[in-house]
């Protein structure tokens, strides 16, 4: 069997779990490739150190010039992460006629033009399926599955770290504080988890998967973007009490030719699937116009399910022969489309005031939501500390923008302390 050799930049969580897979599916790799892998060099800062699996001599290099400047390694396996210098390796491996496989959602999202242009010049192939959503096989899904479809919309748990906090605290009664602390403590959450619990992380990934699905550039700037950090335990208790749970959603949805793309937490009837998918699991549901409704789901990060989607790829590459191939799957066929800005957004929404229990509060608060064109559907109070209680509405699907000048005017009544949450809902209809 003829034998391709490979280098693998980065020995981390993922590149040993592409290293480990390499290894334990060698026999159905070959069967399914018709190549034998060989990774003949590996990217790493230091050579010395310590590490749990044992790798020839020879093999560990911490010079790129190793790999760019050798001719018989054939496909370039990125997982530095999020940096210019993997972009700047991806660019130089693809210039040395290199096929590249990356996971890298952020060079993805952010420089997606400029590599697929060089990729194409270059005539390479560039692969990405482990830059959204780990394990489950989302990219190939929309860019193969689907094809037939006029993909109307996209709703996801796309991170996994936020996924564990909230399902820690809505399962376990934990405060944000020490659900994030155990995240931190099993690995799920960096030391920094900013990327990750303010919604960056998810935003990268929606639009990665809404310039494919919608065939159009999605800079990612352009996502409505909100965090997990300011979920209490009371909404939580609230979102109960009405039939819902909290998820963090990445959610596009293409609605007269114009794009809604949005990440934020979000009230989900507790009864759907999604409400279910907890830890860190990752869920995607998409609807086609053809095909209705589908749902993956699966583990979202991770050294052997990220890894899957890696070597899935590296053979996705083989099977094309590793001769010049056309790029249709690589290259971006756009169309501008608008992205809605977030007041023109519609949704349900679940308010929460902290108010002073007086007469005729209830009655002004309906009525200024009345006044702005918001429909209430439940309303939920109860009596705390002093002056303090709390009022969580429901409302019918409103246009953001009535929303928002409802609060401002109710937030000027005497009786309303403060307005504490506003979280959309998700019906999924
Ligand atoms: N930090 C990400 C998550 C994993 O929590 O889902 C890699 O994208």
């Amino acid at each position: 069997m003829e034998k391709v050799k490979i280098a693998i930049l980065g020995f981390g969580n993922v590149g040993t779990g592409v290293w480990k897979i390499l290894l334990e599916n060698k026999k159905e790799i070959m069967k399914r490739s018709n190549y034998e892998i060989e990774v003949t060099k590996i990217l790493v800062k230091d050579i010395n150190k310590k590490r749990d699996i044992a790798v020839a001599p020879g093999i560990l290099t911490n010079n790129i010039d190793d790999i760019i400047n050798d001719e018989s390694i054939k496909i370039v396996v990125e997982l530095i992460g999020g940096c210019s210098e993997a972009k700047d390796y991806m660019i130089r491996a693809m210039k040395s006629k290199k096929h590249i496989v990356t996971a890298n959602k952020l060079a993805i999202a952010n420089w997606s033009k400029e590599l697929f242009k060089i990729a194409d010049t270059e005539n390479v192939l560039f692969y990405y399926e482990a830059s959204v959503a780990g394990g489950i096989p989302i990219i190939r899904e929309i860019n193969e599955s689907l094809t037939a479809n006029r993909i109307e919309q996209i709703v996801g748990i796309i991170n996994g770290t936020t996924n564990y906090i909230l399902s820690k605290m809505t399962l376990d009664g934990s405060s944000f504080d020490e659900a994030l602390k155990e995240a931190q403590d099993k690995g799920y959450a960096e030391a920094d988890p900013t990327s990750d619990v303010d919604g960056y992380d998810a935003v990268y990934k929606l639009a990665i998967m809404s310039s494919l699905a919608f065939g159009t550039e999605v800079d990612h700037d352009c996502i409505y973007r909100e965090g997990i950090r300011n979920i209490s335990a009371v909404d939580i208790e609230y979102a109960k009490k009405f039939g819902y749970t909290i998820k963090l959603l990445a959610i596009a949805k293409e609605i007269n030719n114009k794009l809604e793309l949005r990440v934020h937490p979000t009230l989900i009837p507790s009864t759907h699937p999604m409400a279910n998918v907890n830890d860190v699991y990752n869920s995607i549901m998409i609807k086609g116009n053809a095909v209705g409704e589908l749902m993956l789901y699966g583990k979202g990060a991770g050294d052997l399910p990220t890894g899957s989607a890696v070597v899935g790829d590296i053979i996705s590459i083989l099977r094309n022969n590793i001769k010049p191939v056309d790029l249709t799957e690589t290259s971006c066929t756009v169309e501008f489309k608008e992205v809605k800005k977030a007041r023109e957004n519609e949704s349900e929404f679940y308010i929460r005031l902290d108010f002073k229990d007086k007469e005729g509060v209830l009655g002004d608060t309906a009525n200024i939501f009345g006044e702005n064109n918001v429909s209430i559907v439940s309303i939920t109070q109860d009596v705390e500390r002093g002056d303090h209680s709390s009022l969580a509405f429901i409302t019918h699907k409103s246009e953001e923008k009535n929303i928002r000048n409802s609060l401002n005017k109710i937030i000027q009544l005497d009786s309303v302390n403060n307005v504490e949450s506003i979280i959309r809902i998700e019906s999924f209809n």
